[in-house]
């Protein structure tokens, strides 16, 4: 087989947001994930449509005759009323003997708090008791036997009329991944506690979220950011869907809501708020999917739209406002004065085909396209076969499909008009699924490679992309294949994970035109040249899926470059293993990773075996 590519200087540009990522709170991808809060249901408000108000997972320690836990309604958060009332029957100098470390309640965090030596973590909680007291909180194993850190409580001490902010931090004298967080007393009393937060100082940036899982996702050098669903977004009904009000403020007044198509709950530490904070943190466009009134199951009709739509432009003015703003003051409140970067608003996900939705759509897009004329708006509906028949900056497509059928996808957007003035397509989510992909294997890895470098080669139609889902916490999997695989204290990219990172220099590269000679269909191949900020130094990337089984000797020809290629300085990297199927794991996290070498026979004419099962970059330094 032979590649021709035309590397003259006057190729067309990738759009600058060609490669970003999707995160949608589900697989515990946020709560109990993204955002570091090690306490779950740290109000003791986790609930949902048919178990409203539970302390799942807060644990007694002790039994029924030295404890009695229950729930009230005395919290002194308004929109958050539930608190945790422990009334301690025994007694170190009582007749009912405490159990040794004396009774209470513990959290386990979200499968396990990973805990680490030598580390601080910084314990927030309200208390209120009219006892006098001693209160012991500690990290501990998770039978309660190897204590890692302690502090205490003295309630006679606090204001015993009225409900106390005790903030404390505690320092880990040993390690154990998976730790548990326990309130306790010998002392019969009575104490109330409310809104108890855990979270490890050594958060990216400061802001909260977990560093490992963060760091993977900089590696990757997104673009934008899309957020938070989804069918998140959306809900099962509407009473359970993403409501940006409830989720900004100070974190002890956000009542948390139960996800209902992902079915759990999470105290939205990570709101609204956050998630620009995190698309800003990592230098990646804010992609913010509104829900436009339509649920799985229920729609809000278009004629009483108008009060969503005016939230839809509060969410603006929280995002862009200016301090003074109603909505921007509070943005500004919570220590951000300058206006984030949103551009982007996506009005629903997956609901062209909904009753409502055209209708909804249109007050939606002129109230915001009046207020914000420079917002980009998404439409859900397909424009890549037909003109739409509504106004649209971009629109959704979402492709799952099996993995022979998204490779062979890359010709997906061939056919698409070309006009200039219609709208670009937004491949906001695109996985290969089904039962050969396993939880996200090779096989997926290279059917998913083969149909972005068919969107590199039509991003003159396709202006944004992003897998999904990006996140899955191993304890909660919801959702197979993903990106990225955690627990409590480890993490691993999938092969599709790895895959992503051919395609990172690739927003805002020059596209050279590739010829690719050859009978087979298991071969595709394009080629940008990029500048690295690193060393200024720019590169010629030569990429290639081979999808099929056998070795493919290929002779590359490059013709119109400007520089001479530096053969010292030119690596090549491939993505394979010894089995399509394989995965990696915690046990093998690195099984499938692409691994680089320096390119010998760099140049304008090489002749090159691109092995079987393979996704391979050739960058040729000019
Ligand atoms: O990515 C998982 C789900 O797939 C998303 O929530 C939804 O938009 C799609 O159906």
């Amino acid at each position: 087989a032979t590649l021709l590519v035309d590397g003259s200087p006057t190729s067309r540009k990738i759009p600058d947001t060609m490669f970003g990522i999707f995160f949608e709170e589900i697989n515990h991808a946020g709560a109990g994930g993204l955002w570091a809060e090690l306490v779950s249901n740290r109000g003791f408000e986790a609930g949902g449509p048919t178990t409203p108000s539970n302390i799942d997972p807060w644990s007694i320690i002790g039994n029924e005759t030295n404890i009695i836990v229950r729930t009230d309604r005395t919290s002194c958060f308004s929109r958050n009323e539930v608190a945790l009332r422990m009334e301690v029957l025994c007694d170190i100098e009582g007749s009912i003997t405490c159990p040794t470390g004396g009774a209470g309640i513990y959290n386990p965090g979200y499968w396990g708090m990973n805990i680490e030596q030598g580390k601080t973590y910084k314990l927030t909680m309200y208390v209120r008791s009219m006892d006098a007291v001693n209160l012991s909180v500690s990290l501990t194993s998770s039978d309660g036997l190897q204590n890692l850190a302690t502090a205490n409580i003295v309630t006679a001490a606090l204001d015993m009329a009225n409900w106390t902010k005790v903030k404390l931090p505690l320092e880990a004298k040993g390690a154990n991944v998976n730790s548990r967080l326990q309130i306790t007393t010998a002392q019969k009393g009575i104490i109330w506690l409310d809104q108890v937060s855990l979270m490890p100082l050594d958060t990216y940036k400061g802001h909260g979220f977990r560093a490992g899982l963060v760091s993977m996702l900089a590696d990757l050098k997104p673009r934008f950011i899309r957020f938070p669903g989804g069918s998140y977004v959306e809900g099962e009904w509407l009473r359970n869907a993403f409501r940006w009000r409830e989720t900004v403020g100070p974190w002890e007044e956000r009542p948390g809501h139960f996800g209902d198509v992902w079915k759990y709950w999470t105290d939205d530490g990570l709101g609204y708020y956050e998630f620009l904070q995190f698309a800003e943190d990592l230098g990646a466009s804010p992609v913010w999917v509104i829900n436009n009134g339509i649920s799985h199951n229920d729609q809000v009709d278009t004629s009483t739209i108008p009060a969503f739509v005016q939230d839809a432009l509060d969410s603006i003015e929280f995002a862009r406002g200016d301090p003074d703003s109603k909505w921007g003051s509070v943005r500004a409140s919570m220590g951000h004065p300058e206006p984030f970067g949103l551009k982007y608003v996506a009005l629903g996900n997956q609901d062209c085909w909904k009753k409502n939705y055209r209708g909804n759509y249109l007050k939606f897009y002129y109230a915001i396209k009046a207020a914000y004329p420079d917002i980009q708006l998404v439409s859900n509906c397909d424009g890549s076969a037909g003109k739409l028949d509504h106004p649209a900056d971009l629109y959704d497509f979402h492709l799952y499909t099996s993995g022979n059928d998204m490779f062979a996808r890359a010709h997906q957007f061939d056919r698409t008009s070309r006009s200039s003035t219609g709208p670009k397509a937004f491949v906001s989510e695109y996985a290969a699924t089904g039962s050969n992909v396993g939880k996200g294997n090779l096989f997926s890895a290279l059917a998913q490679a083969g149909f972005l470098i068919g969107l590199e080669i039509n991003s003159d139609v396709v202006e944004m992309a992003s897998n999904a889902p990006l996140f899955v916490n191993g304890n909660d999997r919801r959702w197979s294949p993903d990106a990225i695989v955690f627990n409590s204290w480890q993490e691993y990219g999938t092969p599709t994970y790895w895959m992503q990172h051919f395609f990172k220099e690739s927003s805002g590269a020059i596209l050279h035109p590739t010829t690719l000679k050859t009978s087979s269909s298991n071969l595709i191949a394009s080629a940008i040249t990029w500048q690295s900020t690193e060393d200024t130094s720019s590169y010629l990337k030569i990429k290639i899926v081979n999808f099929g089984g056998d070795n493919v000797n290929l002779k590359i020809v490059v013709s119109g470059l400007q520089n001479v290629v530096n053969s010292s300085r030119s690596t090549t990297t491939v993505l394979t293993s010894k089995n399509l199927m394989d995965e990696n794991s915690f046990k093998e996290p690195n099984k499938v990773v692409p691994l680089q070498n320096m390119l010998q026979n760099a140049g304008t004419n090489m002749d090159v075996v691109i092995g079987p099962h393979s996704l391979t970059s050739f960058d040729l330094a000019l």
